[in-house]
Parts: C-alpha cells; sequence; structure tokens
C-alpha cells in the first residue's frame, strides 16, 4: 500500500477560503486524497493529536486557534508523501517560511503573537497513523 500521510487545513486556511488552493497544491503533486472530512476540532481530539505538545507553553493559544473555526482533515496518500507534504507546507513561521511553500506563499504574522501556519501534516509514520486515527475514528 501507498505512503499515507494526515494533513489538516487549520482554521486560518478554511477562514480565508484557501481550501482549494491548499487541496490544489497537494493533488498537482501527484499526491491522491483518499478520505476528507469538514469539522471543529474538540479539546480531546486535540490533545490526542498534539500529545508530544501538551505540555509545551504554545499549546493552550494553538488549541485556541485549532478551535476557532471548522477545519478540514484528509488523509493523502502517495509514495514518500510524508516527506512529499512536509515539504510542499514550509517552515512552521510563515513569515520566514520558503517562498513556494504553502505557508511561506500564502500565510504571514498577522501581529496577535499567535502563529497562524495554515497547515498540518504528519512528521513520520508513526504519527500518521495516530493521527488518521484521531481524525478518522469511525
Ligand atoms: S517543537 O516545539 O519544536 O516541537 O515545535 P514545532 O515542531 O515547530 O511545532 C509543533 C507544532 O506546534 C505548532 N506550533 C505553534 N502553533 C502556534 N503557535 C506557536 N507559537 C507554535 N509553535 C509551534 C507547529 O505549527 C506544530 O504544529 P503543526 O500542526 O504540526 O503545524
Amino acid at each position: 500500500m501507498a505512503q499515507q500521510t494526515l494533513i489538516l487545513v487549520k482554521p486560518d486556511g478554511v477562514q480565508r477560503g484557501l481550501v482549494g488552493e491548499i487541496l490544489r497544491r497537494i493533488e498537482s503533486k501527484g499526491y491522491r486524497i483518499t478520505r476528507m472530512r469538514m469539522l471543529t476540532a474538540t479539546d480531546e481530539q486535540l490533545a490526542s493529536h498534539y500529545h508530544e505538545h501538551t505540555a509545551k507553553p504554545f499549546y493552550p493559544g494553538m488549541a485556541e486557534y485549532m478551535k476557532s473555526g471548522p477545519i478540514v482533515a484528509a488523509v493523502v496518500e502517495g509514495n514518500r508523501v510524508i516527506e512529499g507534504v512536509r515539504s510542499l507546507s514550509g517552515a512552521t513561521d510563515p513569515t520566514s517560511a520558503a517562498p513556494g511553500t504553502i505557508r511561506g506563499d500564502l500565510g504571514r504574522d498577522w501581529g496577535d503573537g499567535q502563529i497562524r501556519n495554515l497547515i498540518h501534516s504528519s512528521d513520520g509514520e508513526e504519527s500518521a497513523a495516530h493521527e488518521i486515527g484521531v481524525w478518522f475514528s469511525e
């Protein structure tokens, strides 16, 4: 089976009308979207998804941001898709993310101290399996 990754178009991506543009970049690269849903994240889903980060100082603000509106969760498949979608996404901070990446082209600092970086993508096969279970449990 082809490798799978989990992506989230975060609330800023949905609110700004960038779902199509973000998914277009992933599909244009040649990867296949095999599952997709729109939902509003719960505290429980976020704590499980971000279990490595819940004790970090930025977590409460990040959780509020992630609950601030609907998100789109998708499973994306293809050879080396984890590495490929991370590369398409760009660095965490959209101000310094490279031009050509989703975050570098479409994101910015909005001046309120909260990083809004449009997309999440899994960083390894183990986290992808866990995260697909979080957002597609039924
Ligand atoms: S760390 O601490 O080095 O592991 O952090 P990093 O890998 O860069 O980021 C882990 C996830 O937390 C998000 N993040 C933030 N979100 C909002 N505000 C702040 N300050 C912040 N710092 C880190 C970052 O985007 C990663 O989440 P995902 O969903 O994978 O993008």
